[in-house]
């Protein structure tokens, strides 16, 4: 069996975890040419190339899949290979362990801690805007809305431009969301990818000239301060923080709650015990992992478990799959929020491990706190659950629900 032969079809999209068992079991180092890369499957391998920074880069990863465009539309496609050369997520130490260190003074746990308030008035101000109705779409009206107020506020992007930032972080995605990149993804996605690079550069300029209260402008302090981050590296670093933090966080939201109704009994135990919440998130980000396909390409010609990945190949780390490893959770396929040793990789292992983690945990918490506390008949609205058609990330459509 091929992963290829299931891209691209619906039912792998509602339920990929049956292939990803088999390829585990039958080539736990499999290629796709597809993806153009090989496909890690087993917990343990994508740990280990996690680990190893070194030989498993994250340097350059975007930029080869662009070399395997055309030559013309490689061209058009030049900003987006000069935006993925740098910045904190696209780089391996040294430069990795400066920026490492630049972005997490002002992400401290100390200052996501302090929002605790804040998201908890957003939350309840989405859940009172929908209420009359008695239903939602959980996607559109909250799991979408929350995580864009939240890192918006977090990096000073004003509310009247939340609308603008969906069309083009959407247009974004389809450079990637296949798993690889098209040159009829390149043809949609660019535009976007372009607004928004000149808006984050206007962004910093009015920062620059009059300092607020927000990461940016702490950003901003730390690049004026001398040669440390270069513009290229804020304007990169600052698009990951935005891209990064709500895309993932509206996933584990929507799948998570859908994940909830479906199990009514691990519903019922986290209404009987609210304490439960914090396992529950980390069961829920295990079970349906949000960010499913991660990668790093290989820095050097590598001998692995007894397949030979080339120097420049691209290793892609199948999250989703990992977190679904039998060998490292005990029926994995069962949701079980009182789950102990969860050792789940949803947000990355090691030096790249996700910094926004602090930040989803809590928003997650209160945001299926504050959604079964108000609710007590919460139930789906819709048989019709439609996953969207991706691989890197996964999310729902749309969760229509009533309470
Ligand atoms: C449920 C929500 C989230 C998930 C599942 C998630 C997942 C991940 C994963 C798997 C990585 C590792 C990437 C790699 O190894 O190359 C990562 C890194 C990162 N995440 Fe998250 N993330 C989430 C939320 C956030 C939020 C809210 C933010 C920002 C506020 C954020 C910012 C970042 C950044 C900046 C990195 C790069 C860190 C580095 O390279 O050192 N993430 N995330």
């Amino acid at each position: 069996m091929t992963l290829d032969e299931h891209l691209g079809k619906p039912e792998f999209y509602r339920d990929p975890y049956p292939i990803y068992h088999r390829l585990r079991a039958e080539d736990p180092v499999h290629w796709s040419d597809i993806m153009g890369s090989w496909v890690l499957t087993c917990y343990d391998d994508v740990v280990a190339t996690m680990r190893d920074p070194r030989r498993f880069s994250n340097a350059g990863r975007h930029a080869l899949s662009l070399d395997r465009l055309p030559e013309a539309v490689r061209e058009k496609a030049r900003p987006i290979y000069d935006h993925y050369s740098v910045g904190l997520i696209h780089s391996d130490p040294p430069d990795h362990t400066r920026l490492r260190a630049l972005v997490s003074k002002v992400f401290t746990a100390r200052a996501m801690e302090s929002l605790r308030p804040r998201i908890q008035v957003i939350v309840d101000d989405l859940l009172d805007a929908v209420q009359p109705a008695g239903q939602m779409d959980v996607m559109r009206d909250f799991a979408y809305p929350l995580p864009v107020a939240i890192i918006s506020q977090i990096l000073g992007i004003p509310a009247a431009d939340h609308e603008q930032f969906r069309y083009w972080n959407d247009g974004i995605n389809e450079l990637t969301a296949s798993g690889h990149t098209t040159p009829a993804n390149i043809e949609r996605g660019l535009p976007s990818f372009l607004h928004l690079r000149a808006y984050l550069r206007r962004l910093i300029a009015q920062r620059r000239q009059e300092p607020q209260d927000d990461l940016l402008s702490a950003l901003v302090a730390v690049e004026e301060q001398g040669d440390r981050l270069q513009e290229d590296e804020l304007v990169t670093t600052y698009q990951t923080l935005i891209t990064a933090g709500f895309e993932t966080t509206m996933n584990l939201i929507g799948s998570g709650l859908l994940s909830l109704l479906r199990h009514p009994e691990q519903l019922g135990r986290l209404r009987a015990d609210p304490t439960l919440i914090e396992l529950a998130v980390e069961e829920l980000l295990r079970y349906e992992t949000p960010f499913q396909r991660n990668w790093r390409v290989a820095a050097e010609d590598i001998e692995f478990r007894g397949k030979r990945i080339g120097r420049g190949q691209l290793v892609a780390q199948m999250l989703g799959a990992a977190n679904r490893d039998p060998a490292a959770f005990p029926d994995p396929d069962r949701l079980d929020i009182t789950r102990q040793s969860n050792r789940h990789i949803a947000f990355g292992y090691g030096i790249h491990f996700c910094i926004g983690a602090p930040l989803a945990r809590m928003e997650a918490a209160i945001a299926f706190n504050a959604l079964l506390r108000r609710f007590p008949a919460l139930r789906l609205g819709d048989d019709r659950i439609e996953w969207r058609e991706e691989i890197v990330f996964r999310g729902l459509k749309s969760l229509v629900v009533q309470f």
